[in-house]
């Protein structure tokens, strides 16, 4: 079994942050979102894992290396362009050979593990195989999806079952969808996959829809099993989205102290200090984490929120929120639900006339409170 994850695309729902930097590298409880994935995927026992990359291949290649730190052995493949789920695996079809895959998109998240998921797809194998146990009725799948009920399905590929449970349509993104049953990242192929991503056609948006893929095993008589998911699964590629699941992975982070704290500092609940991180005077309710080398003075860190490394954080309130690598807050009253990049800067000025002032980039947001 090897693994696929997609870290090309465009990423511009998280714009501006994803300007210039790969979305799946955007952090959460101060890990990139693709490290979880990498971990999964070490955890289920793959160790040959290709990625695929596009506009910010130098960014991913340099976090990831050669995947040794997860006991991974990476190989990139580099996408031209943007055109579809399928076409990844197309382009992916001399180093997949004729092994079963899974196929990750690097920007989702979820609690589940990959491990009984593999297993199941794998039992099914050995159970199809063995005629006496399924009455010799059913063939080995060819696909397994893993499906969870949302409450916004036209975001989603969208999967209808029918009585028994077998899934008998997939629509990518339907306008008016007929389940609420979303296609989750993460999937699991066997080589038949090759023969219907070669044969189908891009949709209407221009992609090779992976949705359609499967669509044609269904529509050539292969099995695809489904799983519908326990636990949260989150696609990061927003920011609610990107805040809920910061929220719930600080809910899960062990307390560690590795930093400083003066006397005049407070530390409740669940919290990490990094090393190199230096807190004075400061209140910190956890869950949070304070990245290594950053600095909070005079501030108060609610409850979810991430601070990245050698930031630096003075006279404020940051809860909530996502801040970034380099980044400083000063003087700036209470910042919440907040996802600030790298090195950006957030002050009061005391010049007058009193303003506003702002130097912020394309398609940011800016919500000024009082
Ligand atoms: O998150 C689950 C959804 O992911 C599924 O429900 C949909 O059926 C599936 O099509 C997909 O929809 P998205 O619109 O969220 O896909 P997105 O364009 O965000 O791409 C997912 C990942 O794949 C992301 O890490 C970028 C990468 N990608 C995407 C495209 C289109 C590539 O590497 N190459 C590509 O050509």
């Amino acid at each position: 079994m090897r693994a696929l994850i997609l870290c090309g695309g465009a990423g511009t729902r998280l714009r501006p942050i994803t300007h210039t930097r790969a979305k799946q590298l955007v952090p959460v409880a101060n890990k990139p979102i693709l490290f979880y994935g990498l971990e999964a995927i070490a955890g289920a026992g793959i160790k040959q894992v290709g990625i695929i990359v596009g506009d910010t291949a130098a960014e991913v290649e340099e976090a990831v290396g050669d995947g040794g730190a997860w006991g991974l052995e990476v190989t990139y493949i580099l996408q031209e362009a943007p055109l579809g789920l399928a076409h990844c695996v197309l382009i992916a079809r001399d180093w997949l050979g004729d092994d079963d895959f899974v196929l990750w998109l690097g920007d989702n998240l979820l609690e589940q593990d990959l491990q009984g998921f593999v297993d199941r797809f794998e039992a099914d194998r050995v159970a199809t195989m063995t005629p006496t146990l399924t009455g010799g009725q059913d063939r080995p799948a060819a696909a397994q999806i893993l499906l969870k009920r949302v409450p916004d399905p036209h975001r989603f590929g969208i999967a209808e079952l029918d009585r028994e449970g077998r899934v008998v349509h997939l629509v990518e993104k339907p306008e008016q969808p007929r389940s609420d049953l979303a296609l989750v990242g993460v999937y699991l192929f066997d080589p038949t996959i090759h023969e219907a991503v070669a044969s189908i056609s891009p949709s209407a948006r221009g992609e090779l829809e992976i949705t359609d893929a499967i669509q044609w095993l269904i529509d050539h008589g292969r099995r695809v099993r489904s799983e519908v998911l326990e636990g949260w699964w989150i696609d990061t590629g927003k920011l609610t989205p990107l805040l809920d699941a910061n929220r719930l992975l600080l809910e899960m982070i062990e307390p560690r102290m590795e930093g400083e704290a003066d006397a005049g500092s407070r530390l409740d609940g669940r919290v990490v200090v990094e090393p190199g991180a230096r807190l004075v005077r400061s209140h910190v309710r956890g869950p949070a984490v304070i990245g290594a080398g950053s600095e909070v003075v005079d501030s108060f860190i609610g409850p979810f929120t991430a601070i990245g490394q050698r930031c630096h954080i003075e006279g404020s309130e940051v809860e909530h929120s996502v801040v970034m690598d380099d980044s400083s807050i000063v003087d700036a009253g209470r910042i919440e639900d907040s996802l600030l990049g790298h090195h950006v800067a957030v002050s009061r000025s005391r010049a007058l006339p009193r303003a506003t002032r702002l130097m912020v980039g394309d398609h940011c947001q800016v919500a000024i409170g009082t």
